[in-house]
């Protein structure tokens, strides 16, 4: 099984590549693709297209935008699901200790990484950013 796994801006700027993907290799999984890039708003705009209603969705492409991430495609059993459980909670308020985003994480828009939330998403987000 095969997910997409992403390294937000935050992240990049600080330092925190080697310590979030660390924890993917040390838990068992395989990073199967990786690649450092800027997203550009149009992709940005179809990544988080299921939020373009919301109040925060300007604010979200903005930030997502704003500086390198680190895209990943990741396999392993039951990986979305696990990787979700890695990540912890979307707001770092409520994520649990010893998850990424309960452990390197204060604030609800800048909570470091991204991760598939069901098959469906990872087969459409990692047709996005790994097609070429
Ligand atoms: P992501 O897609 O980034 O992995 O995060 P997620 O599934 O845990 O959460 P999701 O509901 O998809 O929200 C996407 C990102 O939007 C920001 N957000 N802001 N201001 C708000 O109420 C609000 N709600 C969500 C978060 O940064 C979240 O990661
Ligand atoms: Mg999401």
């Amino acid at each position: 099984m095969k997910t997409f796994f992403m390294i937000k801006p935050d992240g990049v700027k600080r330092n925190l590549i080697g310590e979030v993907i660390s924890r993917v290799e040390i838990k068992g999984f395989k990073i199967t693709k990786i690649k450092m890039m800027i997203i550009s708003p149009a992709l940005a705009e179809e990544h988080y297209g299921e939020h373009k209603d919301k109040p925060f969705f300007t604010d979200l492409v903005e930030f997502i935008t704003s500086g390198p991430v680190v895209a990943m495609q990741v396999e392993g059993d039951n990986v979305v699901m696990q990787i979700r459980n890695l990540m912890g909670a979307t707001n770092p308020s409520d994520a649990t200790p010893g998850s990424i985003r309960g452990d390197l994480a204060t604030e609800l828009d800048k909570n470091v990484v991204h991760g598939s939330d069901s098959d469906e998403s990872a087969e459409r987000e990692l047709n996005l950013f790994f097609s070429e």
